[in-house]
C-alpha cells in the first residue's frame, strides 16, 4: 500500500548516530548528515530501523550485523550468521553479499522541515 504523505519523525529523535523508523523507512543521522533507506535488510528482513550507525558511517543490521552504505543502499559487508545463529559463516556471508548486489536498499532523501525530519521519496 502506498504511503499518501511523506513519512516524518520528530527531529529530536535523531541526534547524531541515531536511527529510527518512519513508515517503511529507516531514518538516521550519520554524524550530522540525515539519511533514509528502506527498512528491510536484504538478508533475512531484519528491521534496519532498529540498527545502528557504526564508526564508518554504515548502517548495521541488528540481526546479523550486515553493513550498508546509506548513500547507495549497497550492502558492503555480509551477515555474520543466519536465523538464530550468530557467528562466522565465511562462504555464506560472501554468497549473501553477492546476491545483495542485485537487491540494494531503496534510498530516499531525509530533510529537516521545521521540528520534523521528513522522508522524500525519489
Ligand atoms: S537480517 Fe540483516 S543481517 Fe541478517
Amino acid at each position: 500500500m502506498a504511503e499518501s504523505t511523506d513519512p516524518a519523525v520528530p527531529a529530536t529523535d535523531l541526534p547524531p548516530g541515531a536511527v529510527t523508523r518512519a513508515g517503511r523507512w529507516a531514518v538516521g543521522n550519520r554524524d550530522g548528515e540525515l539519511f533514509a533507506v528502506s527498512r528491510r535488510c536484504r538478508h533475512q528482513l531484519g528491521d534496519l530501523s532498529d540498527g545502528h550507525v557504526d564508526a564508518d558511517g554504515c548502517l548495521v543490521c541488528p540481526w546479523h550485523q550486515a553493513r550498508y552504505d546509506v548513500t547507495t543502499g549497497a550492502m558492503v559487508e555480509g551477515p555474520r550468521g543466519f536465523l538464530g545463529y550468530h557467528g562466522r559463516t565465511p562462504g555464506y556471508t560472501q554468497l549473501v553479499l553477492g546476491y545483495s548486489k542485485l537487491l540494494r536498499l531503496r534510498v530516499a532523501r531525509a530533510v529537516r522541515r521545521g521540528a520534523e525530519v521528513v522522508v522524500q521519496r525519489r
